[in-house]
Parts: structure tokens; C-alpha cells; sequence
């Protein structure tokens, strides 16, 4: 098991011993907001999405990426709901998790939102490797940012990912705060096995 321990740690208090990434990954919502994530490093995390598997292969992960700063920055904000707002704005990137739902023919596609889901999970992984966090949302105005980039009907938009450095808790505001030190939970694992 692999523990580092710490008031500062969020590690995974694991079952079974794990590859670092998975362990140390976690959602933070404090954020630098001056730190700046090389076009780079965006770009090997979008190369880890674009080879996760998908059912055909089809790769209907899309992604809208909004570096701090920019308009299209704004834009993602702006859609964010409730506290989502309020820590967000640190980030150094919000990248926008859409699935090509329908296919060339009008034909629904059942594992869009499984396989891109699957590519966001390959994206928080490397980012977490290349000494980034990440924090996942799905309070968000959906319709909204769809209008706003003018996607294609056959597009849905299922979540953003913020990523970023991780910044300094005590600048939260105080419920916020409160989340960012509470601890993590996880059911056990004999829970979620349901035979074998
Ligand atoms: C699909 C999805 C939607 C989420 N929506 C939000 C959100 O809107 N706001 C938020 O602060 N966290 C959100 N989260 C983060 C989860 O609350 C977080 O991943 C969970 O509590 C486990 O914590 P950990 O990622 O630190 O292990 C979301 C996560 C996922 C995967």
C-alpha cells in the first residue's frame, strides 16, 4: 500500500496497492490561480484521452479546451452553476467533455457517454503524472454552453474538467475550505463486488 502521511496528504488509503497517478489523484478545489499549464503538457493529456479504448473504436470524445484568460475561458465559467463559480475561475484550464451521441447516420450511439467518460479518465490519470490535478463537474449549464459554441445537434455536452496546479486551501472561502480537508471516503471494495 502506498501511504504518505501527512495533515497536507490526500492520498488514497488504498486496498490494494496501486500505481502512484491513481493514488495521489484527487479533486481539489483549491487551485494557483497564476499557474500557467504548458500547451505541452495540454497536449499530452488530450493524447492520453484520444487513446483510450472505445466500443468500434469510434472515438466520440470531443473536447472544447479553455485556457485561462481567453475568451473561450469565459465562456465555460460563465456556464459553471452554484459554488462551481467560485474556485473554478483558478484554474488554469476548463476543458469541456462532449460526446458524439449520434452517429453519420441518425443512429444513436449507447457508449458515447461511457467512452468518453473512459478518455476523461485517461486524462485525469497522465495529468495527475505530469504533477497536475484535475476536478471534474457536472453542475453546469449544458444547454447554455452548447448554444454558446454552436455544436452540432448530434453533440452532447456531459462535463467540464478543470486542471490546474494546485493552490493554497486556506484561500477558500471557509465551506469550501471545509470539503478540501474533509476526509476522503470510498465504499469498501467487498461492497462493490456483487459475485466472484
Ligand atoms: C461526473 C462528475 C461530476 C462532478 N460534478 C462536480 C461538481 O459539479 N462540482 C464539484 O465540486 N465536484 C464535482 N465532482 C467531483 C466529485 O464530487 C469527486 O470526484 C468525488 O467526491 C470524489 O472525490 P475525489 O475525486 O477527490 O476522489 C464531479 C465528479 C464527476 C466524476
Amino acid at each position: 500500500m502506498t501511504l504518505i502521511t501527512g495533515s497536507t496528504s490526500r492520498n488514497a488509503d488504498t486496498e490494494a496497492p496501486l500505481i502512484a497517478a491513481l493514488v495521489e489523484r484527487w479533486s481539489p478545489r483549491a487551485y494557483d490561480p497564476d499557474a500557467v499549464v504548458e500547451p505541452e503538457t495540454i497536449r499530452t493529456i488530450l493524447e492520453a484521452a484520444r487513446w483510450a479504448p472505445s466500443a468500434n473504436n469510434v472515438q466520440p470524445w470531443r473536447f472544447i479546451v479553455a485556457r485561462r484568460g481567453s475568451e473561450a475561458f469565459t465562456t465555460v465559467h460563465d456556464a459553471l452553476l452554484g459554488f462551481n463559480q467560485t474556485w473554478a475561475d483558478s484554474a488554469a484550464v476548463l476543458v469541456v467533455n462532449i460526446a458524439e451521441t449520434v452517429d453519420e447516420s441518425g443512429g444513436a450511439r449507447p457508449w458515447a457517454r461511457y467512452d468518453l467518460g473512459q478518455a476523461v479518465a485517461h486524462l485525469t490519470v497522465q495529468a495527475q503524472h505530469e504533477g497536475l490535478h484535475t476536478h471534474q463537474m457536472g453542475g453546469f449549464d449544458a444547454a447554455g454552453l452548447h448554444a454558446a459554441f454552436a455544436l452540432d445537434p448530434s453533440l452532447e455536452v456531459v462535463s467540464i474538467t478543470a486542471v490546474g496546479v494546485l493552490g493554497d486551501v486556506d484561500a477558500l472561502p471557509d465551506p469550501l475550505r471545509q470539503r478540501e480537508v474533509a476526509p476522503r471516503r470510498r465504499k469498501p471494495l467487498d461492497e462493490l463486488v456483487l459475485a466472484g
